[in-house]
């Protein structure tokens, strides 16, 4: 089982602006949705044999990471992560035939980046999804796509000083 689906909207926590998604919205689909389906497939997916099964959860490089512009989604991203390793340690303990893997792509060109200017940074949807497969295939349970590796360095509390002052903060 793979969730893949995902949505965010542009916000800014300090204005009174609505964006075009509600913060439920964009909560319950990154985050809520994943949760519940896996929670009732849980039995199906425990049953599938000697192959066992997989469920995978596309994250993000900004679960690690923080963006100004993009707050309720790099949260909804974190939360699955968090969510993501919880499962993994209870399934590992009670189902071991259902691994629990993550894939964090970088910035990938789909509909969700289209009008953002990341000029030739963006990895191509193919790319993302190819590595993504790759990942599932490997039994690797954190696939760090590309330069999400490197995000790991930030993900840690001492870091996020650092973090606080790149333009990154800001885009
Ligand atoms: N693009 C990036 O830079 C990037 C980077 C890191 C991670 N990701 C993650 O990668 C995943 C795919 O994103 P994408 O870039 O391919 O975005 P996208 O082009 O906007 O596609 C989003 C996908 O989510 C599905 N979806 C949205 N709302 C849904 C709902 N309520 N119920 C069921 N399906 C729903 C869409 O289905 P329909 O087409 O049927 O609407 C579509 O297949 C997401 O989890 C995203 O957070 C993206």
């Amino acid at each position: 089982m793979l969730h893949n689906a995902g949505i965010t909207a542009k916000r800014d926590l300090m204005s009174d602006d609505e964006p075009s998604i509600s913060e439920e919205d964009e909560m319950t689909v990154n985050f809520i949705a994943p949760v519940e389906l896996t929670s009732h497939l849980l039995g199906v997916l425990s049953q599938r044999g000697p192959d066992g099964a997989f469920v995978c959860f596309v994250t993000s490089g900004l679960a690690l990471t923080p963006k100004r512009a993009s707050p309720i989604y790099l949260v909804s991203k974190a939360a699955l992560r968090s969510y993501t390793k919880l499962l993994r340690a209870l399934l590992k303990a009670t189902r071991p035939s259902v691994k629990v893997m993550e894939a964090l792509p970088p910035a990938v060109a789909t509909e969700m980046t289209a009008g953002l200017d990341k000029g030739d940074n963006m990895m191509s949807p193919e790319a993302s999804a190819k590595s993504i497969v790759q990942g599932i295939d490997a039994g690797k349970l954190d696939n760090y796509i590309e330069k999400t590796y490197w995000f790991r360095w930030i993900d840690c509390p001492g870091n996020w000083r650092i973090h606080d002052n790149r333009q990154a903060l800001n885009d």
